[in-house]
C-alpha cells in the first residue's frame, strides 16, 4: 500500500464521474485516466472475489474468453496457471483507453500473446468468433445499459458456455436463490454512495442474469472498503451456463 497512490485514487473518487464528460465513453476515460497506474493496488483491496470466480470457472482447451470492462487486465493475474495454458484468445474489452494501455503493457511483460485489447462498448461489440466464457468483473454496475451488455454477450457465448459475474449489489427480500436479504440501511445507502462514481447498484442484475442464463454457482459476500472500517458492501459471484 502506498499512501500517495491511494490519495491520487481517493481524490478522483471524491471528484466523481458525472461531470467528467458528455458521453459514457468520455466519462469512463476521463474518470480512469488520472488513476490508471494506481488502479490495481487500490482495487485489489476494494474488489473481492475475482480470484475465486476465476478459479470456479471451467476452461476448455483452446478457450476463447471475453472480459467485458476488463480494465487493466487484473483478472489475468488472478487466473490459475492451468487455465492460462488453456486460453487461446482473451479479448479484453473496455471504453477507457488509459486502462487498456496498462493491460497491454501487462500482457507484453508477461508474454501473454493471447491477450487482445479492444477499445469498444460492451453493449455493442462482438468478437469474430464465439466465446466459451464471458466475464464481467465489477463492470456490469458501471454499464448504464447493462441489459444490452448481457443480451449482447449471450449472442456470442457458445451454448454450454459460461457467463461469469462478480459485482456489488443489494439483495432484495424477494430473492428465492437462498440468498440473505441486505439490511434496509444497506439497500438505501450503498446505491447512493456508489452512484457518485458511476457505479450503479441494481437489485435487478442478478434476477435478470438468472432468468437469461440459469446459475450453476451463486455466492454472496460482503466487501470491506479501504479507509471505511466496519463497512460491509454486499457483492455476489455468479456463474451461469447458456442452455
Ligand atoms: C470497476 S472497473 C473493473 C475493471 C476490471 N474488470 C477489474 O475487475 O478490475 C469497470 C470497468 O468497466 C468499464 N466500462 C464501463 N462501461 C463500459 C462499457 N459500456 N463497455 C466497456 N467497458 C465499460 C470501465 O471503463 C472500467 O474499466
Amino acid at each position: 500500500m502506498n499512501l500517495i497512490q491511494d490519495l491520487r485514487v481517493l481524490s478522483r473518487l471524491l471528484t466523481g464521474v458525472r461531470k467528467s464528460g458528455t458521453s459514457h465513453a468520455e466519462r469512463m476515460e476521463n474518470f480512469y485516466a488520472g488513476q490508471a497506474e494506481d488502479y490495481d493496488a487500490f482495487r485489489q483491496r476494494l474488489l473481492p472475489g475475482r480470484a475465486e470466480l476465476l478459479s470456479e470457472l471451467t476452461f476448455p482447451e483452446q478457450a476463447v474468453v471475453v472480459d467485458l470492462g476488463g480494465g487493466t487486465g487484473a483478472n489475468l493475474e488472478f487466473l490459475p496457471a492451468t487455465a492460462h495454458a488453456k486460453v487461446r484468445a482473451w479479448y479484453l474489452v473496455d471504453l477507457a483507453s488509459s486502462l487498456l494501455t496498462v493491460a497491454a503493457e501487462r500482457a507484453t511483460a508477461n508474454g501473454w500473446n493471447q491477450v487482445h485489447t479492444v477499445n469498444a462498448d460492451a453493449t455493442a461489440w462482438q468478437p469474430e468468433e464465439r466465446a466459451d466464457i464471458v466475464l464481467f468483473s465489477y463492470s456490469l454496475t458501471m454499464i448504464p445499459d447493462w441489459r444490452a451488455a448481457i443480451d449482447n454477450a449471450l449472442e456470442y457465448l457458445k451454448p454450454g458456455g459460461q457467463l461469469a459475474v462478480v459485482d456489488f449489489t443489494v439483495f432484495e427480500e424477494s430473492y428465492d436463490e437462498g440468498l440473505q436479504a441486505s439490511s434496509a440501511f444497506a439497500r438505501a445507502f450503498w446505491p447512493r454512495w456508489f452512484a457518485w462514481d458511476g457505479v450503479l447498484l441494481h437489485a435487478d442484475h442478478l434476477p435478470y442474469l438468472c432468468a437469461r442464463c440459469p446459475s450453476s454457482s451463486l455466492q454472496q459476500g460482503h466487501a470491506r472498503l479501504p479507509y471505511m472500517p466496519g463497512s460491509r458492501v454486499p457483492f455476489y459471484r455468479y456463474i451461469g451456463v447458456k442452455t
